[in-house]
């Protein structure tokens, strides 16, 4: 690999996967590893985060575990010091958590609806708060926001499209108040990847996402985790705000 976060410290949230295989998060925390970052992986789920950093030192990597629940202020708090205490200093933070839910409008709960805000838009929130004020300090840092092309396309989705589309509202929002401070905001929205999270749909539904998009192919964790490395990097120096979409074309499309 080529260095290109060589020296950076990095936070992800969600580094581990709900099941055997590469999602999203523990991708872009091997990747961050791989291209010279120390990243410390969090996760609600200890065991998760510790895989990750398993297969990161396996690589010859640096990273370390961290249990904590993004939902959470305080644990928000705890993750960054962690980061500061292990590391001294945040570059990164990659604000990947995020849970799925596939109800229409009647069928969405107020207790689901609370629940997907709280974990796909409340931890974007509270993460970024947290980690915010030592990259002030140092007058520089970047962080990247995992929504989704359902924040960008119709569907039956409510709660889901709602969250990953305020996601895109804070980063533009949060990107023109620290741009002046150094700090670069963006969101990745992927396409439909395959990845632990969606297994459960089975093949049918796999074979159905493929074709969907104009490139034919299947997208995966990796995809996701290359576009985090380049707006982490300093390769994005001049790009806060944006939403980079990835997605095999599925957006371009009127499927
Ligand atoms: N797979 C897709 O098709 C797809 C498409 C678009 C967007 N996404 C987004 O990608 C992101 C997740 O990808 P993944 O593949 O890493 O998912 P994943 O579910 O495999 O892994 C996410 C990890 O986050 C952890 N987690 C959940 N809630 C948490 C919390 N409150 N605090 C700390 N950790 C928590 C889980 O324990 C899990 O290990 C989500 O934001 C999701 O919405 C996925």
């Amino acid at each position: 690999m080529s260095g290109r976060l060589a020296g950076k410290v990095a936070i992800v949230t969600g580094a581990g996967s709900r099941g055997p295989g590469i999602g999203n998060g523990k991708a872009a925390a091997i990747l961050f590893a791989r291209e010279g970052a120390r990243v410390l992986c969090v996760d609600r789920e200890a065991p998760r985060a510790e895989e990750t950093v398993a297969l990161i030192g396996a690589e010859g990597g640096e990273a370390s575990a961290f249990a904590a629940d993004v939902t959470r202020a305080e644990e928000c708090r705890g993750m960054v010091a962690a980061a500061l205490d292990r590391y001294g200093a945040l570059d990164v933070l990659h604000n990947n958590v995020g849970v799925e839910s596939r109800k229409d409008l009647m069928e969405t709960s107020e207790e689901e609806w609370d629940r997907v805000m709280a974990v796909d838009l409340k931890s974007m929130f509270l993460a970024t708060q947290a980690a915010v004020p030592p990259m002030v300090e140092r007058g520089r840092g970047a962080v990247v926001c995992v929504s989704s092309v359902a924040a960008l396309r119709g569907h039956g989705r409510t709660a889901y499209a709602a969250a990953k589309a305020g996601i895109i509202g804070f980063v533009r929002s949060t990107a023109a108040q620290l741009g002046p401070k150094g700090i670069r905001v963006n969101a990745i929205a992927p396409g439909q990847v395959w990845t632990p999270m969606v297994e459960a749909l089975g093949p049918e539904a796999r074979e159905r996402r493929r074709r969907a998009s104009p490139l034919g192919t299947e997208g995966s964790g990796w995809d996701v985790g290359w576009a985090a490395v380049y707006l982490a990097s300093d390769e994005a120096r001049w790009v806060t705000g944006q939403t980079l979409v990835v997605d095999g074309g599925l957006t371009v499309t009127t499927r």
